[in-house]
């Protein structure tokens, strides 16, 4: 493809040598080791793309390849699948043209195991889908809020894994609405299941989420001041798992990074200062250990509660007592009191945890509200969802099979393309991976989080 020469972008005409086969239908035999074979030896030529008929596989080259420029982009504009050699952006392309020619909702479902590349074949195909839709200043923002989505909720949702330097740790399905101009006109994003464990634990060698590094790293004189930065050795959510630094990741600029997209996003400037105090506050939290007294948990040093309830805006004592007991509700016949019972060390420790994590995980959900506050659609899975909004889209085609009912149900006649990236087998790891796989599927519905329409949006899964 590219990196061959500027002169074999269509095979065809340029009479291209082929690597392998482009689509592995035309295997003479369908085995696993033909298909590996054929995958290799197009990988060895840098192609990374190849059919099974509708499907792509793409491989992750680990390099930037040549082939993602404005030229490519040009080339698989509304052109068929078979003239050019297999391409995201033929996909993509395919996608946005179904969706306007016949008006119905597109989706893409990206899949593979973790560190396959799934979250970066969803910005290829947001960025194709930004650049060959047209539109005016109003289109602009919402194609900015589109793509600023990503590394907002990267920093606060990725984080350096033993497999993947930039691994998703939540799931994303991320849904963009058009005009019957074919223009974004507006997009939701919603997210499921954060690994919010993460948060106060994981394997040696693996990071936190990327936000509290870039916090750390990039805070300026008065950030660090107002909320107690130090470094990062002094955490104890962040000195457990011995990995502060990833070589290709630059906490510094990332920061600037993603205060820039909580900006475009429309994060007004006082909720962007909480958004940072409570990144703060749960670090500090994870320095309030504790020591036993007479068989119960006290904390050792009050000098640091402090810290933590004045960036959560919370009466230091009443911390104490929310991290030391526990309110329970007991029953006796007809009566029902409630009690506080003390903890213990261990007990006081969950609490803590617990606490740190929901506060990690609501301001992620803020978040992502925030950014599909424009009515556009994300869910991790990685999904990418196209929604054409036209007059005439509001009265369905005719139901044939499962996947038109899905569609329709989908978004009500409205004209959707969208993308889920869905983290196969140890794609996110292990339990909580195979849980976003499941649940939705499983029981019919989507997890809280992402808001309303549960049926709908399980139905993503199986068109
Ligand atoms: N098309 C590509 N070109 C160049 N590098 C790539 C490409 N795809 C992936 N990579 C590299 O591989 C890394 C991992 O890819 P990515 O984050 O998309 O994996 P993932 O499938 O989303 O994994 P996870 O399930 O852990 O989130 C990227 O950070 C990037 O460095
Ligand atoms: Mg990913």
């Amino acid at each position: 493809m590219g990196s061959k020469g500027h002169h074999r972008y269509h095979w065809q005409s340029h009479n291209v040598k082929q690597s392998g086969v482009d689509d592995m239908v035309l295997l003479t035999k369908i085995t696993e080791d033909a298909i590996v074979e054929n995958l290799k030896k197009r990988y060895m030529d840098d192609y990374i793309f190849t059919y099974i008929g509708p499907v792509l596989i793409s491989v992750n080259p680990f390099k930037q390849m040549p082939y993602f420029g404005d030229k490519e982009v040009e080339l698989y504009q509304g052109s068929a699948q078979y003239e050019n050699p297999p391409h995201i952006y033929a996909l993509a392309d395919n996608m946005y043209r179904n969706m306007m020619i016949d008006r119905e909702n597109q989706c893409v479902i990206i899949s593979g195991e973790s560190g396959a590349g799934k979250t970066v074949a969803a910005k290829y195909i947001m960025s194709y889908i930004s650049r060959v839709s047209g539109g005016g200043p109003r289109v602009q923002h919402v194609k900015d809020i589109i793509l600023q989505s990503n590394p907002l909720l990267e920093a606060f949702g990725n984080a350096k894994t033993v497999r993947n330097n930039n691994s998703s740790r939540f799931g994303k399905y991320f849904e963009i609405q058009f005009s019957s101009g074919g223009e974004p006109d507006g997009g939701k994003i919603s997210n499921f299941l954060l690994e919010k464990s993460r948060v106060v634990m994981r394997n040696s060698g693996e990071r936190s989420f990327h936000i509290f590094y870039q916090l750390i790293e990039g805070a300026n004189a008065d950030q660090k001041s107002s909320l107690g930065i130090t470094s990062l050795d002094y955490y104890n959510y962040l000195n457990q798992s011995g990995s502060y630094k990833v070589d290709d990741i630059n906490d510094k600029s990332d920061f600037q990074e993603t205060m820039h997209a909580m900006k475009v996003i429309g994060i007004k400037p006082e909720d962007r200062t909480m958004v940072l105090q409570i990144v703060a506050g749960v670090l500090h939290l994870g320095n309030i250990n504790f020591k036993e007294a007479g068989n119960y948990a006290a904390v050792e040093s009050e000098e640091f509660l402090a810290f933590p309830a004045f960036l959560l805006g919370i009466d230091q004592n009443r911390l104490k007592e929310k991290i030391t007991s526990r309110k329970m509700d007991s029953k006796w016949g007809g009566k029902s009191e409630s009690i506080d019972v003390t903890l213990n060390v261990e007990q006081a420790c969950y609490t803590r945890d617990a606490l740190s994590k929901a506060l990690h995980s609501r301001v992620f959900d803020f978040l992502v509200e925030s950014g599909g506050s424009l009515a556009v659609s994300f869910v991790h899975v990685d999904a990418v969802h196209l929604e054409n909004s036209s007059p005439d889209s509001s009265s369905p085609r005719s139901s044939q099979g499962n996947g038109e009912e899905h569609r329709e149900l989908l978004h009500n006649g409205r004209q959707t393309c969208g993308s889920a990236e869905l983290g196969a087998e140890g794609g996110i790891a292990g339990p909580v991976e195979r849980e976003y796989a499941a649940r939705p599927v499983a029981r019919g519905q989507w997890p809280e989080a992402s808001g309303q329409r549960p049926l709908e949006r399980a139905s993503v899964y199986r068109l």
